[in-house]
């Protein structure tokens, strides 16, 4: 077993190493974050596995399923879909935050290095808890707040144009990703919503069938809940989806400002 030697200043500390099989030709080494509860003398530490990619399925995700099934079953992280569609699986991969399951590996040169989305609170290995994170979506109260329908329960239309309103919001997968990149809700995330919980509150203000506008732009009026976004952009550079929530948050405040005067 060997071990690998971690920065001087790090307080991480080095884990097991987990070698591959003599004479496999195409092995690529993961560097994975480790925590568990239940292990406090070990915590938090790295570990090294080597992983025959040509019995590997092509993404980061595959990688950590040969892990878990084949190498260490202790590993532990979220997935689900597979498909970049259920937000389960973001994680801080070569770092950067992204999904797991739609990032290949043959775009990672070298030591592929994994780790938890950045300053969230951890529960185990690669699961970050994110209880804050939804406590806050669902402060922004995230469904249809209709007063005005003639008819409740029948189908409210819109038209071509108010439903593109929609578009670059919608495809949101509450994967986190953009809030953990952003250092205004790294540092005051107790009262910063965050870019994602933002664009979720913008999906609804932008809803030409939603009656609550200015009930919502209310709620955000708050020197922390909005106005902490100072615009550094790392959460639109990540996101794994390809959406702007930083243009969110930017429409949001045009709003404030036009409804003022
Ligand atoms: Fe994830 Fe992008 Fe939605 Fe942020 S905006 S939660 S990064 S999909
Ligand atoms: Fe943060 Fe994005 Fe604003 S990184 S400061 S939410 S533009
Ligand atoms: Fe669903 Fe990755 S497993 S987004």
């Amino acid at each position: 077993m060997v071990e690998f030697t971690l920065p001087k200043n790090s307080k991480v500390k080095t884990g097991k190493t987990y070698k591959a099989s003599e004479g496999l030709k195409n092995i690529k080494t993961f560097q994975i974050y480790r925590y568990d509860p239940d292990q406090p003398d070990q915590n938090p530490r790295v570990d090294t596995y080597e992983v025959d990619l040509d019995t590997c399925g092509p993404m980061v995700l595959d990688a950590l399923g040969k892990i878990k099934g084949e190498i260490d079953s202790t590993l532990t992280y979220r997935r689900s879909c597979r498909e970049g569609v259920c937000g389960s699986c973001s994680m801080n991969i070569d770092g950067t935050n992204t999904l797991a399951c739609i990032k290949p590996i043959a775009e990672i040169s070298g030591t592929i290095k994994i780790y938890p989305l950045p300053h969230m609170p951890v529960i185990k290995d690669l699961v970050p808890d994110l209880t804050l994170a939804y406590a806050q979506y669902e402060s922004m109260e995230p469904w249809l707040k209709s007063s005005s329908a003639d008819e409740p329960d029948k189908e409210r239309l819109q038209s071509p144009e108010e439903r593109a309103k929609l578009d670059g919001l919608w495809e949101c997968i509450l994967c986190f990703c953009c809030s953990t990149s952003c250092p205004s809700y790294w540092w005051n995330g107790d009262r910063y919503l965050g870019p994602a919980t933002l664009l979720q509150a913008h999906r609804w203000i932008q809803d030409s069938r939603d009656d609550a506008t200015g009930e919502r732009l209310d709620n955000l009026e708050d020197p922390f809940k909005l106005y902490r976004c100072h615009t550094i952009m790392n959460c639109t550079k990540t996101c794994p989806k390809h959406l702007n929530p930083a243009q969110s948050i930017a429409d949001i405040k045009k709003k404030m400002v036009e409804r003022q005067g």
